[in-house]
């Protein structure tokens, strides 16, 4: 695949991983992904991000295409996460830039990953302008969206931001631009990436998007560095999203997250899920034998509920359960409500410790339902009970 000349002179010279299916170790990929980064052939030819280090030999033939005879001045790394800095040693060795700009806590992590001696890194806090030539770049410090050394660059002459992770999707698509795929799919995979990256740190979201309209940035292009890039009209759209998914406005929608050993949450869970669809809720019923905790993430984001389900297993729940509850309170879910269901034997600590997670979360919790070894008609008809005090605190919340 070519380089792509997005604005005179500026190039998106990144790697398609078409295979990519496990992002960062922890989230599902199902489309794959890229990774974007670029080059800007002005007086001083600058370089912006690299790609994941496997991507080395891709990025090294899309350079040569763009820069003929010429040499890489300037490198500005907005990252130091490997899959946008992962080639940044073997690229210093290579072009042997003048300058090396990063964000403060950017040279730190520079530091702490490649333990360098004498890279020409120049620190570039928020508000700090250098000029390229007939263009000059600015940065912003984006703290903790969703690293601290993350930040944005913004060209004027050009209104286009390099927004590092900020509005990014994970989609190996051929196309390079938003307003040349399906949009529908676009936003279910900008909002899975949301939900399952950025997510605990929505209030600097909300913080970076009020700063940015503050600052008056005339934009026409945003250019993330992973998916597909905004043009036009689309930045608005896509800083609209991210300000509507940092305020986590819950939808008419439940989750029922559980396992089961021998189908008895399981009964318990399908009751429930009855009585939310029978009040006008859309529930989804999510068994974490058949789906990843980063696709019930996905789920739980635009949810008003949760309901978690476990047997008891060892005086605690069952193992999948504990890996989706630490990752969910990891990323800090908020405005929800909670409830949690579970069989057990003898102990029976089950929805205590659901119960538990769910109080850790703030979350508003509905009375848990637990019962001994097999529901019966009577137990079954309280889970229905649940789910339909779970719909009414749903509806209280949403309407
Ligand atoms: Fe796409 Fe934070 O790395």
């Amino acid at each position: 695949m070519k380089p792509v000349e997005i604005k005179n002179d500026i190039f998106w010279i990144g790697s398609v991983d078409w295979n990519r299916r496990n992002f960062h170790g922890y989230s599902n990929s199902p489309m794959g992904t890229t990774y974007n980064n670029f080059l800007i052939m002005d007086e001083n030819v600058t370089l912006v991000d690299t790609v994941a280090e496997e991507f080395w030999g891709t990025l090294q033939c899309n350079i040569a295409q763009v820069l003929g005879d010429r040499k890489i001045d300037y490198f500005v790394i907005n990252h130091l996460e490997p899959d946008h800095a992962g080639c940044l040693a073997l690229a210093i060795e290579k072009y042997q830039p003048k300058k090396i700009y990063t964000s403060p806590m950017g040279q730190k992590a520079m530091m702490a990953h490649f333990h360098y001696k004498d890279w020409p890194v120049e620190v570039v806090p928020t508000g700090t302008e250098i000029c390229i030539g007939k263009r000059h770049l600015s940065f912003i410090e984006t703290r903790m969206l969703h690293w601290p050394d993350s930040m944005l660059t913004y060209c004027p002459e050009e209104k286009i931001a390099f927004t590092n992770d900020a509005f990014g999707q994970n989609w190996a698509t051929s196309e390079r631009f938003a307003d040349e795929v399906d949009r529908y799919k676009l936003e279910e995979l900008m909002r899975f990436y949301y939900a399952n990256i950025v997510l605990p740190y929505s209030p600097v979201v909300l913080k970076t998007m009020n700063l940015l309209k503050e600052m008056n940035l005339e934009l026409d292009m945003l250019c993330p560095d992973h998916g597909l890039m905004f043009r036009g009209e689309d930045c608005q759209w896509a800083m609209e999203k991210y300000v509507e998914y940092a305020e986590q406005k819950p939808k008419k929608k439940a989750v029922i997250v559980y396992d089961s050993m021998w189908h008895s949450t399981e009964k318990m869970a399908t009751a429930v899920a009855s009585a939310l669809v029978d009040e006008g809720v859309s529930v989804r019923l999510m068994s974490m034998k058949y789906n990843h905790h980063s696709e019930v993430m996905h789920e739980v984001f635009d949810s008003a509920a949760v309901i978690v389900g476990s047997p008891t297993h060892n005086n605690g729940i069952l193992p999948l359960m504990s890996d989706m509850m630490t990752y969910m309170k990891g990323l800090r879910p908020q405005n929800k409500i909670g409830s949690a269901i579970g069989s057990f034997g003898w102990s029976g600590e089950c929805v205590k410790v659901l119960t538990q997670w769910l109080n850790d979360m703030n979350m508003e919790v509905v009375d848990p339902v637990k019962v001994k070894f097999v529901p019966d008609h009577d137990a079954l008809g309280k889970c229905y009970e649940q789910g339909k005090a779970i719909a009414a605190a749903i509806k209280a919340k949403c309407d």
